[in-house]
């Protein structure tokens, strides 16, 4: 995140990229067949997914139980002002410096991820530490589909439909202890198969916090699926925070630990460049980045133009937070 990147490769027409209303049409036609809600409901074990998902991505075997939760039902509360990112662009302009520090190449080197097994352990200042495996969430927790807009650090933005559960809802499964006054979050620790943790500099593993009132938010998702389908390993397979309000460094992905604790924990960028990236992260116009300023950001894959807003536009959800 050195250098504000001025996007090149992988921009495309404004004619290929996915407005939200034919994205949502894909969604009206499983609704009219009835399966939108009869997956979401888990009512339909093991048939045929959704033709969305099968037409869109052959390469992508879904588990039985995979099949009975994708797509989730949609929360149409949070609303997006511009169309949903083409699904082409997302997936192939990506961070993800355990794998390339070069956003268009991070897509290939990130398939080496195996994220089958995947547990994440949930420790710290709770009564009941847990260790949870992939399909334990799935099943334990119901699964909604949102759009958000994520805007990065580095004056780009996107929005993207994510399919996850509230943290909350994990939170509250674990029971944290009343000393607990913040979450910490993890990713894997494998330079082998993610070379750019050779970096010995930088501190890896990637790793990510919020306080606990801020992880209690109702925005804050941990998401398994991106476009109705398990997420992509270049989205940060197979379980990953999304936190729109904050700069996307904070939604960390392929999360393997979830730590509370009564302390504020360092972070992945803010040790490396405290001056450049703070630990709070709030997308914030009238803060300018140290290099560059905050007040505009371009959409991937249009390169439209658009002002930056105060919490990226979610105002309502969290600005008494910070009162
Ligand atoms: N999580 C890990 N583990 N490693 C990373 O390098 N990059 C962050 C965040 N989560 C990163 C990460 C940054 S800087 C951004 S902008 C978003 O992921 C990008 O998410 P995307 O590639 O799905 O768009």
């Amino acid at each position: 995140m050195s250098n504000i990147h001025i996007p090149k490769g992988w921009e495309m027409p404004e004619n290929e990229v996915t407005p939200e209303s034919v994205y949502l049409n894909r969604r009206e036609v499983l609704k009219a067949m009835g399966m939108v809600s009869l997956f979401a409901a888990g009512a339909l074990p093991a048939c045929s997914p959704p033709q969305s998902v099968i037409d869109a991505h052959p390469e992508i075997n879904l588990t039985d139980l995979e099949k009975t939760v994708y797509p989730a039902n949609r929360i149409t509360k949070y609303k997006l002002d511009r169309r949903i990112t083409a699904e082409a662009v997302a997936g192939s302009y990506n961070n993800f410096y355990e794998f390339s520090e070069v956003k268009e190449d991070v897509d290939h080197h990130a398939q080496r991820l195996q994220t089958r097994p995947w547990q994440v352990e949930v420790t710290g200042l709770v009564k009941t530490p847990k260790v949870y495996d992939l399909d334990d969430f799935l099943k334990r927790f119901i699964l909604e589909e949102r759009f958000y807009r994520l805007r990065c650090v580095e004056a780009w933005a996107m929005a993207v439909p994510w399919t996850g559960f509230p943290l909350k809802a994990l939170l509250d499964d674990v029971e944290p202890l009343p000393n607990a006054t913040h979450v910490r979050f993890e990713s894997f620790h494998k330079p082998f198969l993610a070379q750019g943790q050779f970096a010995f500099w930088q501190p890896w593993p990637y790793a990510e916090a919020l306080t606990i009132k801020e992880a209690v938010n109702e925005l804050v998702l941990m998401a398994t699926g991106i476009y109705g389908h398990p997420l992509s390993k270049q989205h940060g397979a197979p379980i990953r925070l999304v936190v729109p309000w904050k700069y996307g460094f904070k939604s960390i992905k392929s999360i393997t630990k979830i730590e509370l604790v009564d302390y504020e924990p360092s972070t992945f960028w803010n040790t490396l460049q405290p001056l450049e990236y703070g630990w709070e992260a709030n997308v914030d116009p009238n803060v300018p980045h140290p290099r560059w300023p905050q007040t505009k950001e371009e959409l991937i894959g249009t390169r439209e133009v658009r002002l930056t807003q105060k919490y990226n536009g979610y105002s309502d959800f969290v600005a008494s937070l910070y009162t």
